[in-house]
């Protein structure tokens, strides 16, 4: 992937022209002025306009009284529907020209490219047709920067190499397998990594991902990532925590397969976000302190699976009655919370793909946050959510909801109530805390089963994009 301000005499395949309704065009579309006023006047979006061997394209892009991140959504799904176009014409290398266009928008438009571009195929041993790969996009745009293409791409490759751990199955990403994929990429961004094995867990007496890890076969992990610049802006950490349950059975309280159990391979998206975001933010050398946590294992029911109705004390010394296996995302990053206590942090976002219930709430279409970090943390995170078109949609995180997660024999039950999933998970995991805290539940939007524009098929690579625009923020 190749995203860099054109040099001189710099060759390429074709030209894309952005510009809004009301720009002129004539000075790339000559004769074809008149054309092209009419094509945009009937509501089209793309002219493609050949002589010889050149090809340009006048891409159109709606402003009509629009917020400004639906103007940078449109941007990223103008491109989506126009990289279909590149690869019609096999065109590898294009020149991307802005006719008046902000920078944010070129940049929201290079997005929807790349991140359309975007395959996994290293399963694939025989290709029908020959696979189309964009190859370098070349950018013309004043308010542009060197700087700001390179952030770009980092927060590009931040969101595949989430993408990648999302689409490798089981059979390929065991918990310790997840370790060593983070291990690698710590070499070439920079943080540091350090990573426990089942023995050091025991020791550590981390209950919770124990007990998830007792029906399986493969041992669990624990990794501590951690980017800490001397320049830091920030005097207590953020902690970063990420669900890595690297495939959920549901144990026992086993899923059924249609529909169901047959994605769980996606059930580490929270843990491979926090990875994605570790391996942006280090790249990126932001002047930020962050540590990320990944607890990780796989939910099965083997042999000596915990059971519904045991008893399990948690790495914080409290217990939690287990009333259904599946419910193990809480168990889990119950020990990964607690665990983030010693580092005092300043703030504390966790996420994972925790419940059906969330997805139930908003679909695909946005994160379901909530937390008691206060409004200033809250609203910054869900302005980087517009930005990046991650949308969170906050839900209450009332004290009442606890109630129903008493237990009669254990300081807390794992599961709460037909009513209010989202929420009552959350207000079991912040149990384990004492510090600002934000949840964001992505089981909606982490894994699409079938293609999502440009938000692709299978991992969304969502929540790499959020973070770093968020720690963008704070360092800006
Ligand atoms: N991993 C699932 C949640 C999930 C659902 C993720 C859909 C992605 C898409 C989680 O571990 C789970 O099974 N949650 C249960 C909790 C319930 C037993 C309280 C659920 O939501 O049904
Ligand atoms: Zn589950
Ligand atoms: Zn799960």
């Amino acid at each position: 992937m190749k995203i860099h301000k054109i040099e001189r005499g710099e060759e390429y395949n074709a030209r894309i022209i952005l510009g809004d309704q009301q720009a002129d065009f004539s000075a790339y579309a000559g004769t074809k002025t008149d054309y092209i006023r009419k094509r945009i006047a009937s509501g089209k979006g793309l002219t493609v306009l050949t002589e010889g061997e050149e090809i340009t394209m006048i891409q159109v892009l709606k402003n009509e009284q629009q917020a400004d991140h639906v103007l940078l959504e449109n941007a990223r799904v103008a491109a989506h529907a126009l990289h279909n176009t590149l690869r019609d014409l096999d065109v590898t290398s294009v020149l991307l020209v802005s006719n008046g266009v902000s920078g944010k928008q070129m940049c929201a438009f290079l997005e929807g490219l790349w991140l359309t571009n975007y395959r996994f195929d290293k399963y694939i041993t025989r290709h029908e047709v020959p696979p189309y790969q964009l190859d370098t996009t070349a950018v013309s745009c004043d308010a542009l920067t060197d700087t700001d293409l390179h952030l770009l791409t980092i927060a590009l490759e931040g969101t595949f190499f989430t993408r990648d751990l999302v689409n490798e199955p089981l059979s390929y990403l065991t918990a310790t397998k997840l370790a060593e994929e983070m291990q690698q990429k710590s070499k070439e961004a920079g943080y540091t990594i350090e990573v426990f094995n089942k023995k050091k867990i025991e020791s550590l007496r981390m209950g919770g991902l124990l007990a998830v890890n007792k029906g399986s076969v493969d041992p669990p992990t624990f990794s501590i990532l951690e980017w800490k610049p001397d320049q830091a802006v920030n005097e207590k950490p953020y902690v970063l925590v990420g669900k890595g349950v690297v495939y959920d059975t549901g144990g026992l309280s086993l899923k059924p397969t249609s529909d169901s159990m047959d994605y769980m391979k996606c059930d580490m998206g929270g843990a491979a976000a926090v990875a994605g975001a570790m391996y942006a933010i280090a790249r990126a050398k932001l002047p930020v302190h962050v540590i990320g946590l990944v607890p990780a294992t796989d939910n099965r029911p083997d042999g000596n699976a915990y059971v519904p109705g045991d008893v399990i004390r948690m790495y914080d010394g409290s217990t939690v009655e287990v009333l259904n296996t599946d419910a193990e995302g809480r168990m889990i990053l119950a020990d990964a919370l607690s665990y983030a206590i010693q580092y005092d942090p300043g703030l504390v976002i966790e996420l994972s793909t925790l419940t059906g219930s969330a997805h139930a709430a908003v679909g695909k279409y946005a994160i379901v946050g909530m937390g008691n970090a206060g409004p200033e943390a809250m609203e910054s995170l869900k302005t980087s959510g517009f930005n990046t078109f991650e949308r969170i949609a906050e839900f209450p995180f009332w004290d009442d909801f606890s109630e129903l997660l008493k237990s009669d024999i254990a300081d807390q039950k794992n599961i709460g109530g037909k009513y209010a999933g989202a929420i009552t998970a959350g207000k079991f995991l912040e149990k384990f805390t004492d510090y600002p805290y934000i949840h964001l539940d992505i089981a909606g939007p982490s894994f699409n089963k079938i293609q999502d524009n440009y938000r692709g098929i299978g991992g969304s690579g969502v929540g790499t994009r959020l973070l770093f625009d968020f720690f963008r923020n704070r360092t800006t």
